[in-house]
């Protein structure tokens, strides 16, 4: 197992590394030593294997590749990777003998200010990529102007392209980490001439590779790459199994070089043989070697690479050691010698270093030495951070699945659909806020001359609120699934051939006023027993079936009837009991007192007001002493306890009574054992709630709102949702406490919602500061961020203010690319990465900062519920349960429509 060999080793140098430096005071650089074991591990499976490539030839005939003579690289044409652009290729006359054949043809795009490469490497997200973009102009135009324009990767700029003459040979090349499955590399127009290019390369990076390089998110770009000691010929693949290209510099003016003798131990692991195996050193052996170079952009931080290692046979008594600097600080590790041996070892940088207008390394020998400095090679990167997010991928990926399918040939789609906001694709409309990825919300694709019948990816545009497919030519039926968009708003179908009639679901969505719906008055529509295609022709062909199928529905149809009949007269029987039971349940404050032994023990306060435990019979319940100190509006206060009491559903706290006397008010609730669930979130409580049952937890809850949200008449708004009001039961079922207290609350006393509202800014929806209003999206938002302190286990803002609030810090890790970290260290490593990828997915969908992206309530919870599917642990118990639930939800909207 060599990856897990490098690692173990990499650990164990890190652990010696730290407990020597810790008696000192430099922690870097780091020393790297690649042990040989690894290296003959590692060479078994190497050579020809172009898996993590693409090298694409820019401007060959399309579907063309070929395999270069001098590389053995294998190159395809770009016609895959791009639709717009001309093929061109340089004049004859600067295509000299020895030029690489991938800068003889190229694309220019003379039409339009920013064209792209959509790039999809089959590693995905969150790897690191070396990207390698060639430019030579070669007058290929017949104008000899040399141009100059812009090349962007993903949504940013990564340089400026420009020449100083014909023949030069323009390189760019980044290390980058990519967060979104679609890589973009784009050609933009500043108005300085035409853009081209003649080849692009994509190469993966391995964990090994890339965690050499940086751990951290950010990408490095290439400033120079040099194989000191070898004028002649620069170096790249197959010798450097990663392909960098390694540069060769003449020194030999100021410096000797050496030429190998065989005692340099061959290894290729990180660095290419052929580069380590020559050297330079000063001429005369008393100076020191430097190294210096002038950054383009005074404020450009580097990270540097010295790769080292002896190309000599030393005698007994020679001794090769220096020390290096810096701009002039020791920079050695450990402020100990530099001694190359024959094995490869690299000094790094472990972190950008400060920035300076110019840069010098200076190789000094120590006084015992009695052999100058050697250098072999060395890497300077400037560090990039691209800071801005792409779209989201699954609307990237439907986007352009409805674009090859269409084959719409619209100029300005190319790149990311949304972003920058400059370039967002005609007809695409998309929500963009800083937390984010964007998302696509309106499609318009108006006479565009399409033809077929709708594509089933715009399905995928889960957000998606307007779609206007107006003026085609489009056919076949109205897709179900347009009714499952749960966004839609509009819907725009007019002008098609499209036959059957429209699915009964958009229909009553249109006349319930969800849906501004637009058809020709020729389509049929409403029929509920329309069938999707494939069920048609399964019946047609046998009758049987179809009888059967009448049959059974026939006794379903019984069956549920009798089943109806139970529950409603089993609900029936189960109000005349509540009724006699609750709906009269005034106490007197003796009573209280006589319940709650005289006040004795307290279990929380919140915003309202003091909890206290107390005993009605064998049965535990919470007293909620309000703290209100007028008598006015007592009235409302009885009515509005009276209603909450007749509210039943499991995943609230049942209201056993209330009080109402003088000026005490109380409430008395179900008691719940495990307490709130903030106590085992911020580690209160010792027990770690498992992913499992946070889900569970979180179904609970958005249940629970969705029930006062969709399920109560008139609609209840909670107002004050954070984890201190989501109470577990002895099994750690979740339960909304403080529903509708707002209401409860006679009016004077309802300035507590401010002060609480105050004292919970962390959960609240961002849009009251404008609107001073709260709404069901407002409840949305703060279960958002109950969510996410249920992911992370982080409080949504810290004591002190400065802190970050939760919503920023898992938005930076999640553009970073890193799902996992989010999740709550102490179950970091038994969460399923997919459930909790849907989670944050959620959570972020929840906290968006405008109320009209968060989802509803019911769209949360059963998403939610998606989440334990991919858990896994969807097992019988559960579904028993659910079906437990649907006759719950049943029962509870009974109750309501019996007003
Ligand atoms: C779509 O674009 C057409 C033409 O630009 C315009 O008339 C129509 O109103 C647009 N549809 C929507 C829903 O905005
Ligand atoms: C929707 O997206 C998922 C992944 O994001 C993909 O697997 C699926 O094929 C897509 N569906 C359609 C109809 O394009
Ligand atoms: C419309 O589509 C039908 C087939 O679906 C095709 O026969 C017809 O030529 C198309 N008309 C136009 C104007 O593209």
């Amino acid at each position: 197992m060599p990856v897990c060999l490098y690692k173990y080793y990499i650990r164990v140098f890190f652990i010696k590394y730290f407990l020597q430096s810790s008696k000192r005071m430099r922690l870097f650089p780091v020393l790297y030593f690649v042990s040989l074991l690894l290296y003959l591990a590692l060479e078994v499976h190497s050579q020809d294997d172009q898996s993590g490539f693409i090298s694409i030839d820019c401007g060959i005939p399309a579907d063309a590749s070929y395999t270069d003579s001098a590389t053995n690289l294998n190159y395809v044409s770009d016609s895959g990777f791009t639709d717009a652009g001309e093929s061109k290729t340089i004049l004859p006359y600067y295509n000299t003998s020895g030029l690489p054949q991938q800068l003889v043809a190229l694309r220019s795009f003379p039409q339009g200010i920013r064209n792209c490469y959509t790039l999809k490497p089959v590693q995905g997200p969150s790897n690191r990529y070396l990207i390698r973009a060639w430019f030579m102009y070669g007058n290929y135009d017949s104008k000899d102007v040399l141009p100059q324009f812009d090349i962007h990767l993903g949504v940013e700029k990564w340089d400026t392209i420009s020449f100083s003459k014909t023949t030069s040979l323009e390189r760019k090349e980044i290390i980058h980490v990519q967060t979104s499955e679609y890589i973009y590399g784009c050609l933009v127009n500043t108005g300085l001439g035409t853009p081209f290019i003649s080849a692009l390369e994509l190469r993966y990076f391995n964990t090994e590779i890339s965690n050499l390089y940086t751990d951290d998110f950010v990408s490095l770009q290439l400033f120079g790459r040099v194989d000191f000691g070898q004028p002649l010929e620069s170096c790249r693949y197959k010798d450097d199994r990663h392909d960098r290209i390694w540069d060769s510099i003449d020194y030999s003016n100021s410096s000797i070089v050496y030429n190998p003798e065989e005692t340099l131990t061959e290894l290729d692991f990180y660095v290419p043989y052929k580069v380590m195996r020559t050297a330079i050193a000063p001429d005369n052996t008393s100076n020191p070697l430097t190294i210096t170079w002038e950054p383009l952009n005074v404020s450009d931080q580097f990270l540097i690479y010295l790769h080292l290692a002896e190309v000599q046979t030393l005698q007994s008594n020679q001794i090769r050691e220096f020390n290096l600097y810096l701009n002039g600080n020791l920079w050695t590790p450990n402020n100990e010698p530099v001694i190359p041996t024959n094995q490869t070892s690299v000094v790094r940088s472990s972190a950008p270093e400060l920035p300076a207008s110019k840069h010098e390394i200076v190789m000094q020998k120590t006084e015992r030495s009695t052999l100058p400095p050697i250098i072999n090679a060395l890497e300077v990167y400037s560090v990039k951070k691209f800071l801005q997010s792409q779209t989201h991928s699954q609307d990237a990926g439907s986007i352009m699945d409805i674009k090859s399918a269409y084959k719409i040939q619209i100029e300005n789609w190319q790149g990311d659909p949304c972003v920058p906001q400059a370039y967002a694709w005609d007809g695409v409309g998309c929500s963009y806020n800083d937390y984010n990825f964007p998302r696509i919300t309106t499609l318009n694709l108006s006479s565009s001359r399409l033809s077929g019948k709708i594509a089933s990816s715009i399905a995928n545009l889960t957000m998606i609120r307007s779609l206007d497919l107006s003026n085609n030519n489009l056919s076949g039926e109205v897709p179900d699934f347009l009714s499952q968009l749960i966004f839609l708003r509009i819907l725009n179908i007019k002008g098609n051939n499209f036959i059957g009639s429209v699915p009964s679901d958009l229909l009553s969505k249109s006349k319930s006023g969800h849906l501004l719906l637009s058809m020709d008055a020729s389509l049929g529509g409403g029929d509920t027993n329309r069938c999707t295609s494939s069920s048609c022709k399964k019946s047609s062909n046998k009758s049987t079936i179809q009888m059967a199928s009448l049959v059974s529905a026939f006794v379903l149809i019984i069956i549920a009837v009798i089943i109806l009949t139970l529950v409603v007269r089993n609900r029936k029987e189960r109000i005349k009991i509540t009724s006699l039971e609750t709906l009269n349940r005034q106490f007197t404050y003796s009573e209280i007192l006589r319940i709650t032994n005289n006040l004795e023990k307290s279990v929380g306060e919140g915003g309202f007001g003091k909890v206290y435990h107390g005993h009605i019979g064998d049965t535990q319940v919470a007293v909620k002493m309000l703290s209100a100190t007028s008598a006015q509006g007592y009235r409302e206060f009885e009515t509005e306890a009276k209603l909450l009491m007749r509210i039943h559903h499991k995943n609230l706290t049942a209201l056993v009574g209330y009080c109402m006397e003088d000026n005490h008010l109380g409430i008395i609730y179900e008691y719940m054992a495990n307490g709130d669930l903030d106590g085992y979130l911020a580690g209160r409580k010792p027990y770690v709630l498992s992913w499992e049952q946070r889900i569970r937890i979180a179904i609970d809850a958005a249940e629970g709102f969705e029930y006062l949200h969709h399920g109560c008449r008139p609609t209840i708004i909670h107002r004050d949702v954070k984890s201190t009001n989501i109470l577990l039961s002895e099994n750690f079922q979740g339960k909304l406490a403080d529903f509708g207290l707002s209401r409860v609350i006679p009016s004077e006393a309802g300035s507590h919602i401010i002060t609480e509202v105050a004292r919970t800014l962390g959960y609240l929806d961002p849009e009251y500061y404008a609107s001073n209003r709260l709404t069901k999206k407002s409840d949305v938002y703060s279960f958002g961020i109950v969510l996410l302190e249920i992911i992370t286990g982080r409080p949504a803002r810290g004591i002190d203010d400065d802190s970050e609030h939760i919503v920023r810090w898992v938005s930076s890790r999640i553009q970073q690319g890193d799902i996992k970290v989010v999740v709550d260290s102490r179950i970091r490593e038994t969460a399923d990465i997919n459930s909790v990828q849907k989670a944050v997915e959620i959570a972020m969908l929840c906290v968006s900062i405008a109320s009209d992206n968060r989802p509803p309530m019911n769209f949360v919870a059963t998403h939610l519920k998606e989440c334990l599917e991919t858990d896994f642990i969807w097992n019988e118990t559960r579904r028993e349960e659910l079906i437990g639930e649907m006759s719950l939800t049943l029962e509870s909207n009974g109750i309501d429509s019996q007003e």
